[in-house]
């Protein structure tokens, strides 16, 4: 098996060196002669795109790491004269799915296939198992199964590689798993905030707090992370690293991709789009003044905390994978691709940002789901979210009392709170539509099941 590979930054370089290592030759190139001299044999470095595209056997599979935008479309431009049809090019950066969707349409028509593919993982799982999620059509899914698979990292002896019928698919999906790649982290950053700012608990105690959840339900590598994050100690004053970092956290936008694609498919993520916000809220410019705190009083036994506070991220992380599901679902039906999302489901239990050990049962409800309807109304979720809501509800009660923003486990709360039939008072809404637009209501039944 043979792959050419264009851009040797952090990801293309260890992509590179695991494709070597699984037996795949590579043929690389980067535009800067640096990147060229620092990549490490066995990968063989071209001096030039032409010198790379003419090295490989024909029909020619290119593989792009760039960033996506401008960048990626430069690229595009100088490949198109070097390639032949019947060639392939695959799109392994952060691209918009729309983009791909209409450079896959431009290519085809001189005979080229451009494939998206999503890739997780950073630059550990490129060096040594990603999570890979490509779109293409069935006949080049199975072309490039085995290529692929080689850089897959791999779960229960499954490599980690959808395989997702339709162009555009595989960076749609990315960006759906960055979607909830986003409400995790936000979640874990607002159960920290509760106990570091609204406890007041020590480094050791938010710790040992963090790894145990780490070790339970909440077992995922973002969590693992974070245990790892709180080890850190700052190089001045031995204090927690943590406390040395600036509040903010910037983004390069795929989570509002995902968010933006949940409200023009008209699916409700607000898990996933508070986390978003919340990212733009912590860089905006905000001063001290008027903040108030709640009177109310929150216990604070060590093991009610790890109790409560675990199932409340359980409930908000279930809600964050659920939403990206229903996203997915209606890309697929938007634009008719075909996901098996319990394929999807397994393939993220390993090398990628969102994988956990949560993933076997929302595998296991995607697999009960009916459709349209939300996994979480599904056995073994509805258990675990029926045991976790009452956590949840404190939590939220708590944060709020400290004065502290919880808006993914609030938005959490609500949307749970919705599915599981709690009024909603959207039938004022009815009225007041009909009222102003004469957009018509539905009528409840009457006690005797007539229409009224
Ligand atoms: C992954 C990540 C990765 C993403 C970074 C940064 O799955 O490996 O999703 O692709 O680029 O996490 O994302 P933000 O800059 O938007 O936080």
């Amino acid at each position: 098996m043979q792959i050419g590979l264009i851009g040797l930054g952090i990801i293309g370089r260890n992509l590179a060196l695991n494709f070597s290592d699984n037996g795949v030759a590579v043929i690389a190139w980067d535009r800067d002669s640096r990147s060229r001299a620092a990549c490490p044999s066995p990968v063989g470095v071209a001096e030039s795109l032409p010198e790379a595209i003419a090295r490989l056997d024909r029909p020619r599979r290119v593989l792009l790491c760039v960033p996506a935008g401008a960048a990626l479309d430069d690229l595009g431009a100088q490949l198109a004269p070097l390639l032949h049809p019947g060639d392939l090019v695959i799109d392994g950066g952060n691209s918009h799915y729309r983009d791909t969707i209409d450079r896959a349409r431009r290519f085809r028509q001189h005979g080229i296939e451009w494939i998206g593919l999503g890739i997780s993982g950073g630059e550990e799982g490129a060096r040594h198992g990603a999570a890979l999620m490509v779109g293409a059509t069935a006949a080049l899914l199975k072309e490039l199964e085995p290529v692929l698979t080689a850089a897959a990292a791999k779960a229960d002896g499954h490599p980690c590689l959808a395989l997702l019928h339709g162009d555009g698919a595989g960076h749609f999906v990315k960006t759906a798993h960055n979607g909830i790649e986003y409400a995790l982290m936000q979640t874990l950053a607002e159960i920290y905030l509760a106990l570091r700012h609204g406890f007041n608990l020590s480094g050791d105690n938010i710790r040992k707090q963090f790894a145990g959840w780490a070790a339970g339900p909440l077992s995922s590598y973002l969590a693992d992370l974070t245990v790892r994050i709180m080890d850190g100690k700052s190089p001045d004053a031995g204090l927690p690293m943590l406390d040395s970092i600036r509040d903010r956290a910037e983004q390069k936008g795929t989570g509002a991709w995902a968010a933006i694609a949940g409200m023009e498919l008209g699916t409700a993520i607000p898990t996933i789009a508070a986390a978003v916000g919340a990212r733009i809220v912590s860089t905006m410019p905000r001063e001290s003044g008027i903040r108030s705190n709640g009177s109310g009083t929150v216990v604070a036994d060590q093991t009610e905390i790890a109790r409560i506070w675990g199932k409340a991220a359980e409930c908000a992380f279930l809600a964050a994978y659920a939403q990206g599901f229903d996203l997915i679902a209606a890309g697929a039906k938007a634009f008719n691709w075909t996901i098996d999302p319990v394929a999807l489901a397994r393939s993220w239990r390993g090398g990628c940002i969102v994988r956990s050990a949560m993933l076997k049962s929302v595998s296991e409800s995607l697999a009960a789901a009916p459709a349209g309807r939300s996994i979480l109304l599904t056995r073994p979720l509805r258990k675990s979210i029926a045991d976790g809501l009452p956590s949840l509800r404190i939590a939220v009660r708590a944060l709020a009392e400290f004065g502290l923003p919880a808006p993914t486990l609030a938005a959490t709360l609500a949307y749970i709170d919705a599915l599981f039939g709690a009024p909603l008072g959207a039938n004022l809404i009815a009225l007041q539509r009909d009222q102003f637009g004469r957009h018509g209501v539905e009528r409840m039944p009457t006690s005797d099941g007539r229409k009224a």
